[in-house]
């Protein structure tokens, strides 16, 4: 029987990784600000963290890292098809954003959803001591709130979706859709990314089960459900003082200078189809072609993290911005000039802060996002104030920095407009955007978000 916990956190993904191979492998903490949020809290209460380890088979042992008991839950080949890249990569993300791709679907990929929620219950049940409070993250785990609940009403449960809770007539789509409220709602706490999420949820509740209540309260079966927008963010802290390293700052130098010192509009993003990177290059290739942007003067970065390669959608989304990328190279580059830099790879956190700190202009434009902490990110680093963030109206993150260039991505005119507005922006309206977004930023960091969400759980 393993140790009990006070304090649990399950998510589908452990927060650390396995590197090298048989008996030389050994963990790496994942870098992040969830897990860095998570740590003291987990360290106080000795708590644990069940997730997957991202392995086929069988799941690897427990695990003590930094202090933080890992305890990986196994997929087989079969779950990782049907759970991971069907249900919920496949189904959950595309109707959850917007639908941007068509959400698949399938009676058997649903079977495989309710396995593994089983799974991670049970994994969760294994260890939880009497009393102890319960964090569940994401989409992945919808159903495991109501399953802990019916065996333990001794626990305290809390979710958090870190993705947008689509709005009802979306929702209504999915032909579980009872089942998946009803899992959710076995928490004492729901929580969401934003005010629009956090009502769309309650509203549906009300609406597909016999819940009952308002936008803040669902009382089912004699239980209540809290429903309650956290917004997440970062380690605002770490990620500033990164940038301030004189290597890092020495990085930007000689990134900039390599890129022939031209003003530097970024993009970093994973590879996927919510984060508007085909219409982002769309909008820069008009700009060359109408001459208002020249290769001469401005480059565009853009970092691809790859993604989900087996799930739908994105070996799709890969190889439409891979051809958008050639065919402006192939019509604008020229000896020395290139005009897109494009970066399908993962960049660690102090490259990341270098290209951040290199940017003039920072394009965060996707057709949906639950939040967007690139965008936070951005604004931490950019202690020198310099910089100007161009934020899609359809992130989390648009609800807290109001005070960045706000833009609808799927309107190209009004992308031009924007990107334009911000390579010319004046230094003194470019200064006082970046103080006010770095205010907010640095006030509202990942530790205040785990506090508020904690003390909503009542912990
Ligand atoms: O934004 C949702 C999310 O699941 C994050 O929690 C995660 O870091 C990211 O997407 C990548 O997803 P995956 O775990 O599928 O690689």
């Amino acid at each position: 029987m393993p140790r009990r916990s006070k304090f649990i956190i399950a998510a589908n993904r452990l927060p650390a990784h396995r590197v090298g191979d048989g008996r030389a492998s050994r963990w790496v903490r994942s870098p992040g600000g969830l897990v860095s949020a998570m740590a003291p809290v987990l360290a106080k209460h000795t708590g644990c963290w069940i997730g997957w380890d991202g392995a086929v088979g069988r799941a690897s042992h427990a695990n003590v890292l930094d202090g933080l008991t890992l305890a990986p839950v196994g997929l087989t080949r079969g779950q990782v098809d049907a759970f991971y890249s069907g249900f919920c990569n496949g189904t959950l993300w595309p109707l959850y954003h917007d639908a941007i791709v068509t959400p698949q679907f399938h009676r058997a990929w649903w079977e495989y959803y309710r396995d593994v929620n089983a799974r991670f219950a049970a994994a969760i049940l294994r260890r939880a001591a009497r009393r102890a409070m319960v964090w569940i993250h994401d989409y992945h785990l919808q159903l495991v709130p109501a399953l802990l609940r019916q065996t333990r009403p001794d626990l305290r449960i809390g979710f958090f979706l870190h993705i947008p809770f689509p709005p009802e007539e979306l929702f209504a789509w999915l032909p579980w859709r009872a089942a998946i409220l009803r899992g959710l709602l076995g928490a004492d706490l729901v929580a969401f990314q934003t005010e629009a999420s956090s009502q769309n949820f309650s509203r549906a509740a009300r609406r597909w089960t016999n819940g009952e209540g308002t936008d803040r309260e669902v009382k089912i079966d004699s239980h209540t459900a809290h429903v309650r927008p956290i917004p997440i963010s970062i380690d605002a802290a770490t990620m500033e003082s990164l940038a301030r390293e004189p290597e890092v700052i020495e990085m930007a130098r000689l990134i900039r200078e390599q890129l022939g010192n031209r003003r530097m509009i970024l993009g970093v993003d994973r590879m996927d189809y919510t984060k508007g990177i085909h219409d982002r290059l769309m909008a820069f290739e008009e700009l060359l072609s109408e001459r208002r942007l020249s290769v001469d003067d401005t480059v565009y970065v853009q970092i691809a993290v790859p993604s989900r390669e087996e799930s739908l959608g994105y070996r799709e989304v890969r190889r439409e911005v891979e051809e958008r990328v050639g065919r402006i190279n192939g019509q604008f580059s020229e000896p020395g000039s290139v005009a897109v830099h494009y970066f399908r790879r993962s960049l660690s956190h102090r490259e990341l802060a270098a290209y951040y700190l290199a940017a003039d202009v920072m394009l965060v434009t996707p057709l949906r996002d639950g939040m967007n902490l690139v965008a936070k990110e951005y604004v931490a680093c950019r202690h020198d104030l310099g910089g100007v963030l161009v934020l899609s109206e359809f992130a989390g993150a648009a609800w807290e920095l109001r005070r960045a260039l706000l833009v609808n991505p799927r309107d190209i005119e009004a992308m031009k407009a924007v990107i334009i507005q911000a390579l010319r922006m004046p230094t003194r309206e470019r200064r006082m955007r970046m103080s006010i977004l770095r205010v907010q930023v640095k006030r509202h960091d990942v530790f205040e978000w785990a506090d508020v969400f904690l003390e909503e759980l009542g912990a």
